[in-house]
């Protein structure tokens, strides 16, 4: 079974071709780092007016890559949510109109299970799992029970890691994304030379992040001398050390064995180096996604909707992108 799965979330235009939820067979991502990086930060307007220009191309390239007429797509798959609202529109249009022409079904997929099946494409999953997703809109703790059962058992309560990155790497001088440039930085600092406050909030298992994003930022006005390397590798270590304890106090409290990365900052080597030896202290497995599967790509959204269309999930044309968009249930 063939799904054309389409990803038009944020700033990133994305379409897939995948076999059976796990077989990529073409998988391409138009990013738009060139026009939002000298803002340090996504431009919503302008990403809805390069999505309106990219959607056609890349849908075509993901459908010549695969060698594969869109009379052969068994179904469309399109996150309708969470993320900017005008950046959805044109996805979740551009799918209808697929969809009424070429009499083919869609499939509405939220945007953060297309990150957790991202999964699905690389291992065979085995549940119940712990899936961490970690992007730049994002930062959660879900228990998966099964294909379709989520229970989000923490979330962050202000900024997103990724945006912390992206905001810390701003106030560096740096453009956008700031994640990988960070990333690089914090490789050539010292962790332990500047130490920022971690924040573990009592009684829940929420995150936290602007606290610290705001004390590298005195830190920065203080210390204008201090080394870029040393500030990304204090942040870094800051992130990391919140990110990976509680995932892994989470696993054991919930009695799980092994947790699953995604999302645009579970492309960062210190996370995953320090997510797999810690979790194998503990005896849990650790699942890391390549990192062009971390990031948005729409083959995550593939993925997801060949469940969906499995249990005849079908979106009609009243379908409408949601801005906000929780996933799954209150934890059990
Ligand atoms: O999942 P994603 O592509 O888009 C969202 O759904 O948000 O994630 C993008 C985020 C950005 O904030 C970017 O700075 C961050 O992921 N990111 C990283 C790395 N690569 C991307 N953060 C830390 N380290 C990285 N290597
Ligand atoms: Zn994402």
């Amino acid at each position: 079974m063939l799904i054309l799965g389409m990803d038009t979330s944020c700033d990133d235009t994305a379409a897939a071709v995948v076999r059976d939820g796990i077989e990529i067979i073409s998988d391409v991502v138009s990013n738009q780092n060139e026009i939002h990086e000298k803002y340090g930060g996504i431009v919503p307007e302008l990403a809805s007016r390069r999505h309106v220009e990219m959607i056609t191309p890349v849908v075509n390239e993901a459908l010549a890559n695969a060698k594969v007429d869109i009379k052969e797509i068994d179904a469309i798959a399109v996150t309708h949510g969470p993320g900017l609202i005008g950046s959805l529109l044109v996805g979740v249009c551009f799918a209808k109109s697929l969809s009424y022409v070429h009499k083919i079904p869609i499939v509405a997929v939220n945007h953060l299970e297309g990150h957790i099946c991202s999964y699905f494409l690389e291992s065979n999953p085995e549940f119940p799992f712990l899936a961490l997703v970690v992007s730049g809109g994002h930062t959660s703790i879900y228990k998966v029970k099964g294909f379709g059962s989520y229970s989000e058992i923490g979330r962050t309560r202000d900024d997103a890691a990724g945006e912390a990155y992206d905001k810390v790497a701003k106030l560096l001088g740096f453009g956008y994304p700031g994640g990988p440039v960070i990333d690089e930085l914090a490789s050539k600092g010292n962790p332990q030379s500047i130490q920022f406050p971690r924040s573990f909030l009592k009684d829940s298992y929420d995150f936290s992040f602007s606290g610290l994003k705001t004390a590298v930022l005195h830190y920065v006005r203080k210390n204008p001398e201090a080394r870029k390397e040393d500030i990304a590798a204090g942040f870094q270590a800051a992130v990391i050390d919140v990110l990976v304890g509680r995932s892994i106090e989470v696993a054991k409290k919930y009695g799980i064995s092994r947790i699953t990365l995604s999302g645009g900052v579970a492309a960062n080597k210190g996370l995953r180096n320090n997510m797999v030896e810690n979790a194998l202290k503990e005896g849990i497995g650790v699942f890391l996604p390549s990192n062009s599967l971390c990031t948005d790509n729409a083959a995550m959204i593939a993925s997801a909707g060949y469940y969906h269309f499995l249990n005849n999930k079908f979106a009609s044309y009243e379908l409408n992108p949601k801005a906000v968009l929780p996933l799954g249930s209150a934890p059990s």
